[in-house]
């Protein structure tokens, strides 16, 4: 197996080839003097097995993806994988309203042009995978969550809403912690209301466990609903990081102990790794 490392994604590869023993593709990429990019695969993949990791957000890195898929097929790779650490779009997963698009369809369309398998980690719902035309994998990063919190001495695991629950559950299961839910109502893209909910939180160590961090303001108001009910530590921890503009100011006004997330969007907050679980994945399926 060959992997070729996106420039969103280069260290995911980079830990991926160390697991799996296998070897990095080195590539350019590069822009031209008018601002397009150009990708060149400096090794001869001919034939090979590739894997081609790249987050495709914000939006370059996907044009870098579609060039990196054309220069795989081009130099001759027998069969590729695409491995999605975050995938973007995904949210706008059916038309809300008449006329939009379903951007996570339009995506997947084009991804799969060029792919004969894709792997994805926690979808905001797993029915994106449908909209690749090729096999399409999801594996979920709560596990490695999990083994990082154990040390933070938490005593309740808790979802921001209902349909996060499933994820905080099995993340309590490792730590061996309470689980609960919060009851949260999206008002639009920005605006979110959590309702009061008597939870037993007095004096606990409390970590928030979501798919993705926007704009904070979901974990910021489950810290204030958390702290108005006497909470000792809150930990946020999410597995996609966008940290979207005030977001980590949001989070330690409202008064969180610590912000975690995956790599999967690279930022300082990234302190657990996603490649094991994907390269589980790659062995198996
Ligand atoms: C939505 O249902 C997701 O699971 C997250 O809760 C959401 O994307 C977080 O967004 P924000 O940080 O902007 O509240």
């Amino acid at each position: 197996m060959y992997i070729i490392g996106g420039t969103a994604s280069r260290s995911v590869a980079e830990d991926l080839a160390s697991i799996l023993n296998c070897k990095i593709v080195n590539t350019i990429s590069k822009r031209f003097p008018d601002g397009e990019l150009y990708v060149r695969i400096l090794d001869g993949i001919s034939n090979k097995d590739v894997v081609i990791v790249q987050t495709t957000y914000p939006d370059p890195n996907i044009i870098e993806l579609f060039l990196l898929q054309n220069a795989a097929i081009e130099a001759g790779a027998k069969t590729i994988t695409v491995v999605i650490p975050y995938y973007g779009y995904a949210r706008q997963d059916t038309k809300f309203q008449d006329g939009e698009a379903i951007s996570a369809k339009a995506l997947a369309g084009l991804i799969s042009l060029n792919a004969d398998k894709v792997i994805t980690v926690d979808p905001h719902k797993e029915h994106i995978l449908n909209f690749f035309s090729t096999p399409a994998y999801s594996c979920s990063a709560v596990s490695e969550i999990a083994k990082y919190l154990i040390e933070k001495e938490i005593d309740m695991i808790l979802a921001p809403d209902k349909g996060a629950v499933e994820r905080a559950k099995k993340a309590s299961e490792i730590i061996n912690c309470e689980v609960d839910y919060m009851e949260k109502t999206r008002k639009d893209g920005t605006t979110v209301e959590i309702k009061p909910k008597n939870l037993d939180a007095k004096n606990k160590n409390v970590a928030i466990i979501d798919d993705i961090i926007s704009t904070g303001g979901t974990m910021s108001l489950s810290i204030k609903e958390l702290k108005k009910q006497g909470a000792k530590k809150i930990f946020v921890a999410c597995t996609h990081g966008l940290f979207a503009g005030d977001a980590i100011k949001k989070l330690s006004t409202a008064g969180c102990e610590e912000i975690i997330s995956t790599d999967t969007i690279i930022s300082d907050f990234s302190k657990v790794k996603i490649a094991p679980v994907i390269a589980d994945v790659l062995l198996i399926k």
